[in-house]
């Protein structure tokens, strides 16, 4: 007897779209293929629907203390956030300063993260390169965690990593299967321009974004690509924003170097005009948003496989938190000083359908792309493959089901991200997820969140060496 039988759906994978029927017992998916309703405890008919694996987000911050701030989001309201943006499992990262143990950090936020309705994992993070905290990638890729996050800005904020720690890593980290992640942005750049608007007293929104421009993030994203051709390893560059960077990624990449690349779906669909508004310091990220013509540049690295992955980049500030070091001015409009703003953007809820609705129901993208590009190749990279990122006997049944002809008008109402604003407000999309199965059990259907708090499980990772050693996920 299966738990749950789902018919009549088209199954998506990241190579076919085939339908058939998908049988569930105890969290995992046990058979593929036409079976009788009496088989089952629960039916579901998903007739024109598509079936997809859950989505994985595996870069966001929540209650991650960060320029005074900490997010709106409990890890359990960020799961009920998740889940109905199709999210299955999400990772965090170690919150770590100098002096921590990189170990200790991540065991202590996985118990945070408990709390999740849905599976979890932690990547950890390092901000210096003394020989206890190299140490400790060795003893976190044989807990489960072989990725290792590393800022190239944010000196000033104490968790920058010079090039001798980056350098570091990477070559313990290949000494393990390990995989650093890099947020590549040059500190020297952006400080410098950052400190000429503070002398000349201009902080304005607009200004954030002309201190970090695509060069400011480009320099970086060469330098780390350099590196990682040094000490032949592989690395993954998250939030990626345009085509410069993407240049470099593609010269290495066709010489087989695995430097994977990641964008998200702010950088797709909004751009720097934002930061023209009154309220500009809420679209304040970094890197900063940028034009339609870094987008369309980002759309042609998904098509042509330079970027396999996309991650939210996740950090839900509320109006309050982005807002509460700034003071008004007399008339009663913001005194604009981005240096007092936190950096970051809601996402984990509408990353997939943006994805749906901009890529594939405006023929950017195939379904099957958004597939890999939500779940399977984050997967595999991630090292939970085929645990996750997959429908297959044995997986786990982690699942979303689509309707590709669903229409919603993005706002902060249809959203469950517990913030007073969207910044896609008003946005049409079509394309989007009607029901969330975590291991077997339906946790979003009608709109309604049904799972349970503590329900996620700490998932341990290990990547295939192949997609370490050559550029690929096949
Ligand atoms: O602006 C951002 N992205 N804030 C979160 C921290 C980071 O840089 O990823
Ligand atoms: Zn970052
Ligand atoms: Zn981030």
């Amino acid at each position: 007897m299966y738990d749950l039988i789902l018919k009549n759906g088209k199954v998506v994978s990241p190579e076919a779209t085939l339908e058939y029927d998908i049988a569930i017992a105890n969290g995992k998916i046990v058979a593929l293929g036409q079976f009788d309703e009496s088989l089952a405890t629960r039916v579901i008919d998903v007739k024109g629907k598509y079936i997809m694996p859950g989505v994985i987000e595996a870069h966001m911050h929540c209650q991650a203390p960060f320029q005074g701030c900490l997010g709106a989001n409990t890890f359990y309201e960020q799961s009920i956030s998740g889940a109905f943006g199709g999210v299955t499992m999400f990772m965090d990262f170690a919150n770590m300063s100098k002096g921590d143990s990189p170990y200790k950090q991540v065991l202590a936020r996985a118990e945070e993260m408990a709390e999740s309705a849905i599976d979890y994992s932690v990547h950890g993070k390092f901000v210096e390169s003394t020989e206890e905290a190299i140490s400790d990638i060795k003893k976190l890729s044989e807990y489960g965690i072989p990725t290792f996050k590393m800022f190239m800005t944010y000196k000033k904020e104490g968790v920058m990593s010079d090039d001798e720690t980056l350098l570091k890593v990477f070559k313990v980290a290949k000494s393990v299967n390990g995989l650093p992640m890099l947020h590549c942005e040059s500190n020297a750049i952006a400080e410098m321009n950052i400190d000429e608007c503070i002398s000349k007293n201009d902080m304005s929104w607009v200004n954030f974004a002309k201190c970090k421009p695509v060069l400011c993030e480009a320099e970086a994203f060469d330098r780390a690509v350099n590196y990682a051709e040094y000490i032949d390893t592989a690395i993954l560059v998250v939030h990626t924003t345009n085509g410069k960077a993407l240049d470099t990624a593609r010269r290495v990449q066709s010489k087989g170097l695995p430097v994977y690349v990641e964008t998200g779906p702010h950088y797709l669909t909004l751009f720097d005009d934002l930061y023209k508004g009154e309220n500009g310091h809420l679209a304040i990220c970094s890197p900063p948003l940028r034009t339609p013509k870094e987008a369309e540049e980002l759309w042609q690295g998904l098509q042509d496989g330079t970027i396999l992955l996309t991650g939210s980049d996740d950090c839900t500030f509320d109006v309050d938190e982005k807002s509460m070091f700034l003071e008004k001015n007399e008339n009663g409009t913001w005194k604009q000083d981005f240096t007092k703003v936190v950096n970051g953007l809601s996402g984990l809820e509408v990353r997939l359908p943006i994805l749906l609705s901009e890529g594939v129901n405006k023929g950017r993208l195939t379904i099957n792309n958004v597939c890999a590009l939500t779940s399977t190749n984050i997967a595999k990279i991630y090292g939970c493959f085929p645990q996750k990122g997959i429908i297959a006997p044995g997986s786990d049944a982690d699942i979303v089901i689509v309707d590709m002809e669903k229409e919603v008008t993005l706002s902060k109402e249809v959203l469950h991200n517990n913030i007073s604003y969207c910044l896609h407000e008003g946005m049409k999309i079509k394309g989007y997820p009607i029901m969330t199965i975590s291991k077997g059990k339906v946790i979003v259907e009608d709109g309604k969140f049904l799972g349970e708090k503590g329900a996620g499980q700490f998932i341990k990772r290990k990547i295939n060496p192949e997609y370490l050693k050559k550029y690929g996920l096949n």
